[in-house]
């Protein structure tokens, strides 16, 4: 599988990225990098910095600074002032992103290679989007592109209360990037509240020794003390779960294929994933929305990433 990641990295990102660089029979060939858990300046360096802990050597390119159209200023600081839960023994990184723009990038790899790469993104859409407005062909030329984003029964996870964070950052990208897709796969916030890993099994992981697992418990506190707060009954793993679906498609248990866009008004739901249940609409079913994964079979991706 040739591998191309798009984030905002991101605790979890940093763990998703870490699952595909250790799976065998990937190449990661890129990462690209947009604003959404923190700013994209912050984003390059957290990406660069999970290249070092993994010893692999990928092309980092920096995208988009900010959304299309939304009036947003990340920095949420839900993954810590840098986006990698601020983590005090973090080592400097002397890597640097390619000068190339993130978007330019995903529209020449994808032309050098149509039909050869599974494009993950794991944050808001605004480099897609901008890649399939700047060449149309862009989507025709992705094998497969699964996305984190988006609620499937509308219990989101920001302050429009109907909207999961990647769409609600930038819901006109996710708008253009569903509508250019012929079929996408999503992993929804639901699905992600529905498949934690519990408490013993995540301090298992944690106390793994290797630097992967050092790295991953140094970086997830923050993470680990919001989930408590809100008194989820496991560790959550948005982005993880769209990755492992991503390397081994035989992990999802349940899906459905529907018609999905977003919702670009709305006082209470803009950046909410409308999906056409039961066909509606008249539009042809666009997004494979996973609903349920085999949790253990994620658990095991871990294991192989941290070993
Ligand atoms: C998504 O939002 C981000 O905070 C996570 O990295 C994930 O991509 C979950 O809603
Ligand atoms: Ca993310």
């Amino acid at each position: 599988m040739r591998l191309i990641i798009d984030t905002d990295a991101g605790i979890d990102d940093a763990q998703a990225i870490m699952m595909a660089l250790a799976h065998p029979g990937v190449t990661v060939e890129a990462i690209t990098c947009v604003t959404g858990n923190v700013h994209v300046d912050k984003v390059v360096p957290n990406v660069l910095t999970v290249l070092d802990v993994m010893r692999a050597d990928v092309p980092v390119y920096r995208g988009a600074a900010l959304p299309l159209v939304a009036d947003w200023s990340p920095e949420v600081h839900v993954h810590g002032e840098d986006g990698l839960g601020d983590w005090k023994d973090r080592p400097p990184t002397q890597r640097h992103a390619e000068s190339e723009h993130a978007v330019n990038a995903l529209i020449r790899l994808a032309n050098a290679a149509p039909g050869e790469y599974t494009l993950v993104a794991l944050g808001p859409l605004t480099n897609i989007a901008l890649a399939c407005q700047l060449d149309p062909s862009f989507p025709s030329k992705i094998r497969q592109f699964v996305f984190m984003g988006g609620t499937t029964h509308a219990m989101g996870n920001t302050p429009n209360l109907t909207a999961e964070f990647n769409i609600y950052c930038d819901p006109e990208a996710a708008y253009m990037t569903l509508r250019a897709f012929p079929l996408s796969t999503m992993l929804s916030w639901e699905t992600t509240l529905q498949h934690p890993f519990g408490w013993p099994e995540w301090n298992a992981l944690c106390d793994t020794n290797s630097p992967a697992a050092r790295f991953m418990k140094g970086t997830s506190g923050v993470t680990v003390d919001l989930i408590q707060s809100y008194r989820f009954n496991g560790y959550l793993l948005p982005d993880p779960l769209a990755m492992a679906v991503a390397l081994k498609p035989d992990l999802v248990r349940a899906s459905g294929t529907y018609y999905v866009t977003v919702e670009l008004n709305g006082a209470y739901t803009r950046g909410q994933t409308v999906i056409d249940y039961r066909a509606r609409s008249g539009h042809a079913p666009n997004v494979h929305v996973v609903q349920e994964v085999d949790t253990a079979g994620v658990y095991a991706l871990y294991q192989q990433m941290l070993a």
